[in-house]
């Protein structure tokens, strides 16, 4: 069971690797690289039900989201703008490429359902 879920994660990632190419160069930010730094991210912004792991609570749906309402809504964080402790814990230590990547990544996501 955790054998055939293992394959079918693996065919997604490299399914998305191919999509999202046109879309990393389109946004200006690199897909491949922003999959491996959104990796901590997906803990709680799971792509799969967009839910968190932990199903106390619910956080909000990032895949298919626009790219620049990612980047503006990480530098908002960052910043402290937005205000909201763990996101800007995430934010406060990325760089703008790195937003860009991750929003490359992320807007190309599957979209909700
Ligand atoms: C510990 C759980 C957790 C982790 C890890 C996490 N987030 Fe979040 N994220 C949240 C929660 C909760 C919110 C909603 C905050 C709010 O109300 O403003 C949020 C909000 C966001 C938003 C705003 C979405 C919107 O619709 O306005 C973005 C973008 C985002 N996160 C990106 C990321 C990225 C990129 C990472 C990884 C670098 C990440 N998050 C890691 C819990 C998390």
């Amino acid at each position: 069971m955790i054998k055939v879920m293992c394959a079918a994660s693996a065919l997604r990632a490299l399914l998305a690797a191919v999509l999202l190419l046109p879309v990393a160069a389109w946004a200006g930010g690199d897909a491949t690289a922003g999959k491996v730094k959104a990796d901590t991210c997906m803990g709680c912004h799971g792509i799969a039900n967009y839910a968190n792991v932990y199903p106390s609570y619910r956080v909000p749906k990032l895949g298919g989201q626009h790219p620049e309402y990612i980047v503006s809504a990480l530098k908002a964080y960052k910043s402290g703008e937005r205000s909201h402790p763990t996101m800007h814990a995430q934010a406060a230590q990325m760089s703008d490429q790195d937003m860009a990547d991750i929003a490359a990544f992320l807007s190309a996501a599957p979209q909700a359902k």
